[in-house]
């Protein structure tokens, strides 16, 4: 049986035999509820309930040789169908080959009204700068983090003093902005000048992610086409996108589809992510498609790189269930394994997308899973709702009133 076919109890229970989760994890996931009153309270304020997301997983994903279950959580039903699809494809053709680049978090403290000598009494002080900010948070430096880069940029009146720092596997924004503020009061002092503010910056500039994948002709294959000429329609596609702005974000969107699931999954922030991949999508000075496809040695070479800005410690990750639930189902040791696993999310979710693009469309895929919410959206409950979306599918007419059609045709059966 497919794991799309089983109950969410017989999944629980699948995941628990093959020890992605424990027996306490399962019971967290049976109770479905995510989030004790004190943790939300604690966690947002003027906290009133909880929101609810479905949270499922994707399954396929071997990278850099090791086999991953993938936790996602999102409301668009194909998006979990998608990952594991382009996974499985992948993982027929060798899997995964990701890498990742240090964990530098970078930050910025704005000084104004700078005079003739601001600059060269920082660059005097070069050195004992970094000292403070290193200083002004120790326990970075124990755990082989600390201050990486210092650098000052001169905007007219202002000056921007730069300080990148290794938040080692934090996401580190709270880590960077205390940084900051300490650092800021002293170079304030120092220089004499206003700080306009300090804080950390979301370019992902020093968190790149890079996931590659080749996969072979007859993992593409549809029934009406060869897997060689969807490959070169997939490489057409994603030229065009290069050259198409409007064509470029719904390509990112897709893969932002499988990042943000995952983010959202393990408790970490989905907005620094989100303006980090189009600030790098936009650095050319147009906006481009993230990923990019070729045809290399009779295979499709699919390339994502990427800033991914997450952390594996620290905040809500460390205090959310949910969030720790999802790491251990992973396996995840550090940021760097969590971060090769979202590009290669993104990888999957961007090959499902364009293959279903440019052979039969989204639609047919994408409303067949759509269906049950749609049964459900027109008052379907329990055994009704498969029923009505199966009919919904066979007739493929995917309109609310169809839906409420089908159901009240089934109730006066
Ligand atoms: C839908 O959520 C995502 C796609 O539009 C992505 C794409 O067009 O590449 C299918």
């Amino acid at each position: 049986m497919k794991l799309y076919e089983l109950t969410d109890d017989e999944r629980i229970n699948y995941l628990l035999k093959n020890n992605y989760i424990n027996a306490k994890q399962a019971d967290l996931l049976r109770s479905r509820a995510p989030l004790s009153q004190d943790l939300a309270d604690s966690l947002s304020e003027n906290q009133i309930g909880m929101f609810g997301l479905p949270y499922g997983f994707a399954t396929g994903f071997t990278i850099n040789g090791k086999d991953y279950v993938v936790p996602m959580s999102i409301e668009e039903p194909s998006v979990i169908a998608a990952a594991s699809n382009g996974a499985k494809r992948i993982k027929n053709s060798g899997g995964f080959t990701v890498s990742v680049s240090d964990h530098i978090v970078y930050g910025q403290i704005v000084l104004e009204s700078i005079t003739d000598d601001t600059l060269e009494l920082l660059n005097d002080n070069y050195d004992e700068i970094i000292k403070l900010a290193n200083d002004a948070h120790p326990s970075l430096i124990k755990r082989g983090g600390g201050v990486r880069s210092l650098e000052y940029h001169k905007y007219d009146d202002m000056l921007e003093v730069e300080i990148g720092v290794d938040t080692v596997d934090a996401m580190g924004a709270n880590i960077v902005n205390t940084i900051l503020e300490k650092t800021s009061k002293k170079i304030s002092t120092m220089t004499k000048c206003d700080v306009l503010c300090s804080i950390l910056s979301n370019s992902g500039a020093g968190q790149l992610v890079n996931a590659e994948a080749n996969i072979e002709f007859e993992q593409l294959a549809t029934r009406s086409m060869s897997g060689q000429a969807v490959a070169e329609r997939i490489v057409q596609l994603t030229t065009f996108a290069q050259k198409s702005v409007k064509r470029a974000i719904t390509h990112n969107k897709g893969i932002m589809n499988g990042i943000d699931a995952v983010i959202l999954a393990t408790g970490n922030d989905f907005r620094a992510q989100e303006a980090a991949s189009h600030e790098f999508a936009s650095q050319s000075g147009q906006y481009q498609p993230l990923s990019s496809w070729q045809i290399i040695n009779g295979s499709l070479h699919g390339k994502l790189t990427l800033p991914v800005e997450v952390g594996s410690v620290g905040g809500a990750i460390s205090s959310m269930p949910m969030a720790q639930l999802s790491l251990a189902m992973m396996g995840i040791t550090d940021s760097k394994e969590l971060r090769s696993i979202i590009g290669a999310v993104g990888l999957a979710n961007n090959l499902s997308a364009l293959r279903a693009l440019v052979t039969t469309g989204i639609q047919a895929g994408h409303m067949s899973l759509q269906s049950k919410s749609l049964a459900v959206s027109a008052g379907a409950e329990g055994a009704e709702i498969n029923l009505v979306a199966s009919k919904l599918n066979k007739e493929k007419n995917y309109s609310l009133d169809n839906a409420k059609k089908v159901l009240k045709e089934l109730r006066n059966k």
